[in-house]
């Protein structure tokens, strides 16, 4: 398969990485253009994966401290749920977390995702807050 993961290149790339956020994650629960994005976007390292020169899968590293870091905003185009791509691009957020040195990764899933993450080896900790009033959110880590 022709894929690859990388930072988003282009201007038009951008806009794409930020857009399928906004369709995915954002729009769905009904908030405004502009809410896909935060401050970690300055800081975090952002992952897209392309297959076959289209955009399919997005991810976002933040380091939280020197040992620990969490993924976000983790979407895979709509119709192309189920086909791997997630799976893919969260093991390629993984090896680079291992790389930089990090002891562990956490994130925050929304309860249709719970089952995606205990599949990749993830723990559930519990609830951890509510999206917009709205969305349960468990907290869930690994070891690396
Ligand atoms: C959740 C999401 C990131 C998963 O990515 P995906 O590409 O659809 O999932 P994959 O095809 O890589 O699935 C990987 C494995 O998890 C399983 N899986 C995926 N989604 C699942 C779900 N909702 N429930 C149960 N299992 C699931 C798959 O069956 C697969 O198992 P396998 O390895 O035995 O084949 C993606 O569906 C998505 O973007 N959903 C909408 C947005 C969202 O909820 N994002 C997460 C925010 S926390």
């Amino acid at each position: 398969m022709d894929i690859t993961i990388r930072l988003p290149q282009t201007k038009s790339e951008w806009e794409d990485y930020y857009d399928l956020r906004y369709r995915i994650l954002r729009k769905p629960l009904g908030q405004p253009r502009g809410s896909e994005k935060d401050d970690g976007d300055e800081t975090g390292i952002h992952f897209a994966l392309y297959h076959e020169g289209e955009l399919r899968a997005i991810a976002r590293l933040d380091e939280l401290d020197l040992n620990l870091c969490q993924v976000r905003y983790v979407a895979v185009e709509n119709k192309q749920q189920g086909k791997g791509y997630g799976k893919v691009i969260m093991y390629a957020v993984e090896q680079e977390a291992e790389q930089i040195g990090y002891d562990k990764i956490i994130l925050h899933a929304r309860e249709n995702a719970l089952n995606f993450y205990l599949r990749l080896e993830y723990v559930n900790l519990g609830e951890s807050y509510l999206l917009f009033d709205q969305i349960q959110h468990y907290k869930m880590e690994k070891e690396l």
